[in-house]
């Protein structure tokens, strides 16, 4: 029996349980692939991530896009634990993130966020700085992985963006197969 200071007893099915345990206090990804999450505001970061999605499914890597903005960030959450790597794609706002990124960020930190492969795409019409700030929280924690060089969009994604957004899907191509 496990009686858990939170939560139910636990009477039945003790191993699957138990493995359960082991795997998130070890946060080891239970997904492979990508999880593509963007905070956007008029769009554009979302469409960004969204052509950088379908780049990296083309190179034969699972992936998922999850747009935070009136999105309910638990879910987003749960997602960003379970996959091995996590691009964050945030405008700037203000001279800082957009909101709901920066809620994300804080609700990660703050469970530990932990051994992922990280990639950075940013948004900013005349001094872009989310890649920056979003960098500096996830550095704080352990076992993060930086990927290629982080895409800078400037509004609208153009066609040069797009290779900036094929070339971090390659580099993370090359992380993937290791
Ligand atoms: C309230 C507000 C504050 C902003 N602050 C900044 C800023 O500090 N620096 C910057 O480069 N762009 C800033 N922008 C511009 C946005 O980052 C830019 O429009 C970006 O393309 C938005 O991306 P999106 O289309 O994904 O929403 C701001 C926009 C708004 C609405």
């Amino acid at each position: 029996m496990i009686c858990p200071l939170h939560g139910p007893i636990l009477t039945e099915n003790l191993s699957y349980f138990l493995e359960k345990y082991n795997d998130w206090s070890s946060y080891r990804a239970d997904k492979k692939g990508v999880l593509v999450l963007s905070a956007s505001i008029y769009g554009n970061t979302d469409k960004a991530a969204c052509y950088l999605a379908q780049c990296i499914r083309e190179n034969g890597i699972p992936v998922k896009h999850m747009t935070l903005a009136g999105a309910d960030l638990s879910y987003a959450v749960a997602e960003a634990f379970r996959y091995e790597t996590v691009v964050f794609a945030c405008a700037t706002y203000d001279g800082g993130l957009f909101p709901c990124m920066e809620n994300l960020l804080y609700r990660l930190t703050s469970k530990n966020f932990q051994n992922k492969k990280i990639g950075l795409v940013e948004n900013g019409s005349w001094a872009p700085m989310a890649a920056g700030k979003m960098k500096a929280e996830l550095e704080k924690l352990s076992l993060m992985e930086f990927v290629g060089q982080t895409v800078t969009i400037k509004g609208a994604v153009q066609e040069e963006d797009k290779e900036k957004l094929k070339e971090l899907a390659q580099n993370i191509k090359t992380i993937s197969v290791e």
